[in-house]
Formats: structure tokens, C-alpha cells, sequence
């Protein structure tokens, strides 16, 4: 529930208003963020920080309490969908009159013209060049099927909804390019996601039942009108709590965010071998954020090292900790385990590297966030444990308090509390997540 402001009560804000527009499943929940705001004490007019901001989650639910808030995110889907979500200064009639033409505009191509059966067949180009000829529609779209299906994972969109979704874009794309336009972006995107696409998630990202057809308009239609419903409920939240969200590798945070941060309340990657960029793999093609696969290579490269597939020859994060006995014992008994059972591949190889370079790398964090947080200010830092590499425990939430502590930062450790537990598919294990929680001093 979000706490009254400005003398009004926001009782008819639903919890999962704006949350909404664009989830992933990697998000914490917002109730999460919600404790932690309240231990802190944090209040209206307070500015909190998440280096790890997603989806958006803490920047959400910290506007609507009036906070103000700076979010970074390296990966650009990521830091669009938290933009987006914070950007609540849309003029609504603007917004509907919008919304409305874009939907007369695409309704014929996708409704009524083109029954599901006929166009099974059609190509992209088939598409549009019907849509062309029989609805007067002018093909504005900048990327062509072809290089578009190159870049999605196999399978992950079927050509009918691809198509479909394609004319939807195009016909975003040639609006005024402003707030109103991210908007219907982000709605197609969550649409692509949910709904129009075959995938699934939960943990992974996975190619589920293929989809022939999907109602594209139906389900674009219905998700701006939940964008208007939510943008008419935070009417009385106004004058609204600044937000900012840079796309940008947290490890050199300083370079632009403000010191005076009051609380962080954040969630990185863990070391395990989850892919971060899979798993917005077709929003990534969809919104135009990589054209080719040199342009992925990039944005792995800002990412927090996290799992084999973002290792790369010059990184040398590793240095920060590798005089950590208890983290040099993990990586170590990693690779032992490795030469014991004989596991060659280049991946493998790569796994004890991972620890250490993830370790690294939120060492830089901490030393970063260590500059922008105000004394007295906390930091609340959600972590799983895991056991990824040959099953070899890693305790992330302790280890990184045994990094504060052997590198003497100034921080006083308040507590290691656990928020939930999952079982682990391959181990059947129960693993936690947890939530450490430092004082900066
Ligand atoms: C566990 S998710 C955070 C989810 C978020 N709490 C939410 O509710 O949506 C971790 C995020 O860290 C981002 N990330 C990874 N490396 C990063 C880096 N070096 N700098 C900033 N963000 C990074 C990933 O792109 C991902 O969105």
C-alpha cells in the first residue's frame, strides 16, 4: 500500500500498479523493497539508490511514496523499462488521443483484413506490402525479418505473431518520439513477453508450446488501457518524487550518480550460470537496443561478471579478492573438483574465473557505493546463494561481508537475514536468498 502524501491517501493505487508495465522474472518483489524502506526509515523527500535497478522495482515504490530515487542498469532493455516506469509527467487526454489513433491505425492490418488462416503464409514483407496496398498503410519498418529472426533464440517467436508484431512496431515508431511513444514501446514489449511470443520463464528464460498466431492488438489494446488506469490513479501522488535511471555499468557509479544517498536497496546478479542477456533477448531485438551480435558483445561486456558466458580474456576484477582466502578456497575448489571428474570444456574452465570476478566486481561496487552513500545510510543487498559450479557451495551474502571486513571498508555489518528459499532443479537442495544489510560509517 503506498503511505499518504501531500495530506492525500493513495488507496485506490493498487500494489501492482506501474509494477505492471514490465516485469522480469529476475525482479524482487515489491513488498521487499517496501520493508526495507520502512526499517530504514526512509521518508518522503529521502533519495535512494539502486545500482541494480531491473525492472525498476525499488524506483517504483519508492516514487509513490514520494522518495526520490537513481537507478542504474547495464543492460538496456532493463534501464528503458525503469525509465519508462518512472516517467509519470504524461499528459493523459495527449496519451488517450494517441493511443487511440495508434490502435485505429494497426487494427485493420491486424484485425480484420487479414484472417488468421490466410496469413499463416505470408511473410513479413507479404505483410506489409498488404497492408500497403489495402489499407492505404505507409511501411515505416526499419529492420527487415530477416536480421530481426537472426538475433531472437530459435523459436522464441512464431512467424505469424513476429509479423504482427513487427507492423504493431512500426507503427509506434512513427510517432513523435517522446514519453508517450516509450510508453507504447514498453507495453508491446511486456505484450511480446506475455502473450505474443513462445516463451516461458521461471528460472530460466525457455521456448515453450509454439504459438501459431497471438491477438497482437487484443493484447496491446489491454495493456495501454491498464497504462491509462494506473496514470489516472497516481494523479493524486503529484507533485511527483524526482527519478533517474542511468543505462551504465555500476562499477564506476560515481562517475555519475550525486553523493547523499540515503538508503540502497538492490539486488545484483549471482555467480551461477544464468545468461542476464537471454532473458531479454527479444525485447532487446524488439525495442532496437542490439542490431548484430557485436553490439551484444558489448553490452555483456558492462555487465557484473556473473557466469561463463560473460567472461572475457582481458578482465582482471579477480585481483580485487584473489587475497581472500575464502574466496581463493571456493575458486579453488572449484577447479579441483573440475580435474578430479575431468570436465574439459571450455566453459568449465571458466567457472573457478567466474567466482573471482564476480567477487571483484562487487568489491568495486561496495568501494563505489561507499562514495555516494551518506554516513549513517543503509544498504539493503539481496543475493542467492548458489551451488552452480560442481556444486560447490557459494554463500553470497557472507562472502561479501568477508569482503567488507578483509578489505576494511567502511561499512559495520548489520545483518544477514534470510528472504526466501528455493529448491535448487538439479541438486533438489534447498538454497537461500538473502539479504545483507550494511551500515555505511
Ligand atoms: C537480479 S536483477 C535485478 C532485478 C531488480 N531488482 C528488479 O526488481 O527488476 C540484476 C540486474 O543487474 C543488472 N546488471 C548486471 N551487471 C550490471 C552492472 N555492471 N551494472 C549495472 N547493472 C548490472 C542486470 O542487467 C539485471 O537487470
Amino acid at each position: 500500500m503506498a503511505t499518504p502524501r501531500n495530506g492525500n491517501t493513495a488507496n485506490h493505487l493498487e500494489d501492482a500498479a506501474i509494477h505492471n508495465w514490465y516485469r522480469f522474472v529476475l525482479a524482487f518483489p515489491d513488498h521487499l523493497v517496501a520493508n526495507y524502506l520502512d526499517k530504514f526509515g526512509i521518508e518522503r523527500g529521502a533519495t535512494v539508490l539502486d545500482p541494480f535497478v531491473g525492472t525498476g522495482t525499488t524506483l517504483v515504490e519508492c516514487k509513490k511514496r514520494g522518495v526520490h530515487s537513481v537507478g542504474i542498469d547495464a543492460n538496456p532493455v532493463t534501464a528503458f523499462a525503469s525509465r519508462v516506469k518512472t516517467q509519470w509527467d504524461i499528459d493523459l487526454d495527449s496519451f488517450c488521443r494517441r493511443r487511440d489513433e495508434l490502435l485505429k491505425r494497426i487494427r485493420p492490418a491486424l484485425l480484420e483484413m487479414l484472417p488468421a488462416g490466410q496469413m499463416v503464409q505470408l511473410s513479413f514483407e507479404d505483410l506489409t506490402r498488404l497492408r500497403e496496398t489495402r489499407s492505404g498503410y505507409e511501411s515505416t519498418a526499419r529492420t527487415t525479418s530477416d536480421e530481426i529472426v537472426a538475433l531472437i533464440p530459435k523459436g522464441a517467436i512464431s512467424p505469424l505473431p513476429l509479423s504482427k508484431m513487427m507492423i504493431a512496431r512500426s507503427a509506434i515508431l512513427d510517432q513523435p518520439t517522446d514519453d508517450i511513444r516509450d510508453l507504447f514501446l514498453l507495453a508491446l514489449a511486456a505484450a511480446a513477453v506475455g502473450g505474443i511470443s513462445n516463451l516461458g520463464f521461471g528460472p530460466e528464460v525457455y521456448v515453450s508450446k509454439q504459438r501459431e498466431d497471438a491477438d497482437v492488438y487484443q493484447l496491446l489494446s489491454d495493456r495501454l488501457s491498464h497504462v491509462e488506469t494506473d496514470l489516472r490513479a497516481i494523479e493524486s501522488l503529484k507533485p511527483f518524487a524526482r527519478s533517474q535511471v542511468f543505462c551504465d555499468d555500476a562499477r564506476k557509479l560515481t562517475e555519475f550518480v550525486n553523493t547523499g544517498i540515503d538508503a540502497v536497496v538492490t539486488s545484483p546478479p549471482y555467480p551461477n550460470e544464468k545468461d542476464y542477456t537471454r532473458i531479454t533477448r527479444l525485447e532487446m531485438v524488439l525495442l532496437g537496443f542490439i542490431r548484430d551480435k557485436k553490439d551484444l558483445r558489448q553490452l555483456k561486456n558492462r555487465l557484473l561478471r556473473s557466469n561463463t558466458r560473460n567472461i572475457f580474456v582481458k578482465d582482471d576484477d579477480a585481483r580485487y579478492v584473489s587475497d581472500i582466502s575464502d574466496i581463493r578456497a571456493i575458486a579453488d575448489e572449484i577447479e579441483r573438483r573440475r580435474t578430479e571428474k575431468g570436465a574439459d570444456s571450455g566453459f568449465e574452465r571458466l567457472y573457478h574465473r567466474v567466482v573471482l570476478e564476480y567477487f571483484g566486481g562487487m568489491y568495486r561496487v561496495l568501494r563505489e557505493l561507499e562514495q555516494v552513500m551518506r554516513r549513517g545510510a543503509q544498504a539493503a543487498i539481496v543475493v542467492g546463494d548458489q551451488m552452480s559450479f560442481f556444486q560447490v557451495p557459494i554463500r553470497t551474502a557472507e562472502l561479501l561481508a568477508v569482503v567488507v571486513k578483509a578489505k576494511g571498508m567502511p561499512y559495520d555489518i548489520i545483518d544477514i537475514e534470510e528472504f526466501r528459499t528455493r529448491r535448487a532443479t538439479a541438486t533438489r537442495k534447498n538454497i537461500s536468498e538473502t539479504v545483507l544489510v550494511l551500515k555505511k560509517k
